[in-house]
């Protein structure tokens, strides 16, 4: 479906850009915020708290922040709201898009469970609504009284989700769900605490009227939570692109473990911001991504290469070079195989009723196509193993052992 694929590029890129923006304009503040310095007196005098000096794009900008708020209210304020708003509309819109709209190819892996679309889409919807309710819930129980318990479990709903979600879906879908309930919990932060908060500071000073700072305090908690949700959310927006790690056979796990080192890296930032450098922290998070870089690149036990043996000559003259043909029986036999599982999608005119164009490019038409791409065919198909497609044409592990030898001739 061409007009799907425009969507989706429209909208995605939309999404780019908005979370961008967003998440831009928070690390700027969050920035602001910690590099605030005693102001002059006759600043103090004017009820501002801290201030600081900074050059950009060729200009010298004063930036102060009040204790409580100005004495009257500026014609213009800024308040930096649509682009939370619009990062999420976007990205749940593009949710749609690309796992409900075509929930078969992208959302169902029929190895983890085999299930109808429209369960998909009712598990996926339920998936992320029940998570922001549960947290929305316990942000206004006594449990916000204590932060760092707070955490712990905040820590334990995004484990029990990310099991649930690779438990459920194909691997990506299941990495985007927890994504859509990152962004959906840290957009109902703004939307449901923090904007109200403002809205309240807005009105007392445009009415005279005194400013209650355990307004913007309670905000506090859950822009901590957002403040440390950023990194893992980027990590999930990207992670589509790297399926070493939603196709590993613990995908949720790893999912777990990068968010939780995304986060401690996140940690080392807020405590620079603040003067403190740690070194052991970002060292600590180095050493964590590059072991669960070597967990999950371990090679894992090959599937039993059992019998199916083609005989291997050793000749390899070209008849024709100028069209290459298969030479060996085990090149035939993988031509055949690709013929069968790869060229539903990957090929010219592809005859999938999903993929209307060859994914990424990518065509195996001739042996001359194939041979030219066989490491990233080597790679797909026996070390990441997310070819064919969530196995849509249902590759078997002997086949698979079959271009595991053929590798070992390349
Ligand atoms: C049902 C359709 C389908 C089938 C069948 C299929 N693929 Fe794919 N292939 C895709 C899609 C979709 C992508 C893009 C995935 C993404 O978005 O990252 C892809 C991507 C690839 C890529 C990645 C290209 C790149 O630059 O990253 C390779 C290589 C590949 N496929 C090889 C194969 C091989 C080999 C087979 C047969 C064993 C096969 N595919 C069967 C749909 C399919």
């Amino acid at each position: 479906m061409p007009w799907l694929d425009w969507l989706s590029l429209f909208v995605r890129w939309f999404h780019v850009i908005a979370g961008v923006a967003w998440i831009g304009a928070s690390f700027y503040f969050i920035w602001l915020d910690n590099s605030l310095e005693t102001p002059p007196d006759w600043k103090k005098k004017q009820g501002i708290k801290g201030d600081l000096w900074a050059v950009h794009g060729g200009g010298f900008y004063e930036v102060a922040k009040y204790a409580y708020g100005p004495q009257t209210m500026p014609k213009t304020l800024h308040w930096f709201k649509w682009e939370a708003y619009s990062t999420w509309l976007s990205g749940i819109a593009l949710l749609v898009i690309v796992y409900y709209f075509a929930a078969a190819a992208y959302l169902i892996d029929p190895s983890v469970m085999a299930m109808s679309e429209a369960e998909a889409i009712v598990r996926g919807i339920a998936l992320i609504a029940g998570g922001a309710i549960i947290y929305e819930t316990a942000c206004r129980t006594k449990l916000a009284n204590y932060p760092k318990l707070f955490a712990v479990a905040l820590v334990a709903l995004l484990v029990i989700v990310s099991y649930l979600a690779t438990h459920w879906f194909s691997g990506r879908g299941a990495y985007i769900h927890v994504g859509a309930l990152i962004g959906t919990i840290m957009v109902a932060n703004v939307w449901l605490n923090i904007m109200p908060a403002q809205r309240k500071m807005v009105d007392a000073v445009a009415n005279q009227q005194p400013v209650d700072p355990s307004w913007g305090a309670g905000a506090k908690l859950r822009s901590v939570h957002n403040n440390y949700l950023t990194l893992p959310i980027l990590f999930i927006m990207i992670s589509n692109h790297y399926p070493m790690t939603y196709q590993h056979p613990q995908n949720w796990l790893v999912l777990v473990a990068l968010m939780a080192v995304a986060a401690w890296i996140r940690h080392f930032f807020n405590l620079r911001h603040l003067g403190q450098i740690k070194p052991s922290i970002l060292i600590s998070g180095a050493v964590g991504m590059l072991l669960i870089a070597l967990w999950i690149s371990w090679p894992r036990s090959a599937p039993s290469s059992t019998q199916v043996e083609a005989p291997v000559t050793s000749q390899t003259t070209v008849t024709d070079s100028a069209s290459p043909q298969p030479v060996s029986e085990l090149d035939k036999h993988v031509m055949a195989l690709v013929e069968t599982h790869c060229q539903g999608c990957h090929a010219s005119a592809p005859t999938d009723e999903v993929f209307r164009v060859a994914p990424l490019g990518v065509k195996f038409d001739n042996w001359e196509q194939i041979t030219r791409q066989a490491p990233q065919l080597i790679n797909r198909t026996t070390v990441t193993r997310d070819m064919p497609f969530l196995n849509k044409t249902g590759m078997t592990d002997e086949e698979r052992a079959i271009i595991a030898r053929w590798a070992a001739q390349q």
